[in-house]
């Protein structure tokens, strides 16, 4: 900003104002008292821009992917979708169509049947919200603290969804290393709603190693959601048993690797599959996650029925300076995305007896929380 507007801005009482205008992206910055854990924000998407933590020899790492611009949340054309909350409906919907109550192939012109624009695979199916997700709305941050920040987005019918749902998303960061995310949505009218944090980790930050195919992942899941081939449910699932899949007992996710040619749709390696909780995991995690290069651990407790766990196949995308960038890129296997979710499709896939379906007098509750700590 030039001296001279400055000068006039702040004669004006307008500073904020004008540095509002000229960073759009506002930078909202929480860390626990103990320094164990410092994260940043940005209002579009309530998106997670870094995440601090430290590792086994005592100093911080930045592990999640992004961009040094932010304003590539919006602009990157290959929409990697770094760290935000996803919605109004998270993952894939066939053929962008669905009903209210739910049916197995809704008639395109049928009763109460909804048709939201089409963006993946050839426009067969649609992912993450629609074209405008709630990744690339720009939410209101509404209160804040030094440890925490709540994020209000205001959906009103967006992409073709029915009825105004109104969001409040809250970050918190608390000592020993934890990270907590509440999202409560209400809505004015029944409508699908199914959302996750889509947070792409790698607990080496790129110091020691340059892919997560080392990590140790353990998924408390038997079972994963069977997709054809625009990776939507066929309704069946993989009983994991000596597959690939099973991370029941803790396994390096590069531990079969080549045998997950093709898993994730020809030519993609490795996983981008729904993984369904075998309990409960408000309490005890369902995830966990370690490197043995920075000792960082993450175990992930959650109110979420199942998690998308994505290796990143897909990635090209220039690094954040901290991770090496921007002369190096995060490409396959940099990360991998794990993202607490509902049954993916459960819209669609009425055999399975989920309900989806928000609206008056049923809020939509979702939280997750991410503990840190090191192994030596
Ligand atoms: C998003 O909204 C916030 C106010 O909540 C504003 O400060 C920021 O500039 C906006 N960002 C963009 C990219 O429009
Ligand atoms: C997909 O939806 C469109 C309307 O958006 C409809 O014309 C078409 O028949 C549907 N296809 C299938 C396979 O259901
Ligand atoms: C596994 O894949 C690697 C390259 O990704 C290759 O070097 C190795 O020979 C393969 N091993 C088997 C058993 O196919
Ligand atoms: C990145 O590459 C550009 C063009 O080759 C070069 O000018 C620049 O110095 C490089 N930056 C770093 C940090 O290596």
């Amino acid at each position: 900003m030039h001296a001279l507007s400055v000068l006039v801005a702040s004669l004006l009482g307008l500073s904020s104002l004008v540095v509002a205008a000229e960073y759009p992206f506002d930078v909202t910055t929480i860390s626990a008292p103990d320094g164990s854990i410092t994260a940043k924000f940005v209002s579009v998407g309530a998106t997670m821009t870094e995440l601090w933590v430290k590792d086994k020899f005592g100093k911080a790492r930045d592990i999640i992917l992004g961009y040094d611009d932010n304003s590539r949340l919006l602009t990157d054309t290959d929409h990697p979708v770094f760290n935000p909350i996803v919605g109004r409906y998270a993952n894939r919907i066939r053929n962008g169509t669905f009903s209210i109550p739910i049916t197995k192939e809704p008639q395109p012109d049928g009763p109460n049947v909804f048709h939201i624009p089409t963006n993946d695979h050839n426009n067969e199916d649609t992912l993450h919200g629609g074209l405008l997700g709630w990744d690339r709305r720009n939410w209101t941050a509404v209160s804040k603290s030094k440890t925490s920040v709540t994020f209000h987005h205001l959906d009103p019918a967006d992409e073709g969804f029915p009825g105004t749902v109104h969001a409040f998303a809250t970050h918190t960061v608390e000592n020993g290393g934890i990270l907590k995310t509440t999202i409560h949505a209400t809505a004015t009218e029944k409508t699908p709603i199914m959302l996750t944090q889509h947070i792409y980790w790698n607990l080496d930050a790129f110091q020691g190693s340059d892919n997560i195919l080392n990590h140790h992942l353990h998924v408390d899941s038997s079972k994963v959601v069977a997709v054809d081939g625009d990776a939507i449910p066929t309704g069946e699932f993989i009983d994991v048993s000596g597959t690939v899949f099973d991370f029941r007992e803790t396994e390096k996710i590069g531990f079969r690797f080549n045998e997950t040619v093709g898993l994730c749709g020809a030519p993609c390696q490795g996983y981008d599959h729904c993984f369904i909780y075998d309990h409960d995991h408000t309490v005890k995690p369902g995830v966990t996650l370690w490197s043995d290069v920075s000792g960082i651990k993450l175990d992930i407790t959650t109110n979420n029925p199942a998690v998308q766990v994505y290796t990143a196949y897909w990635l090209n995308t220039p690094r954040k300076a901290v991770h090496g960038g921007p002369n190096t890129t995060y490409s396959s296997f940099s990360a991998v995305a794990i993202e607490q979710e509902g049954y993916i499709d459960a819209i669609n896939t009425p055999e399975w007896g989920i309900d989806q379906i928000y609206g008056p007098g049923r809020d939509f509750e979702w939280s997750s929380t991410y503990k840190f700590s090191v192994v030596h």
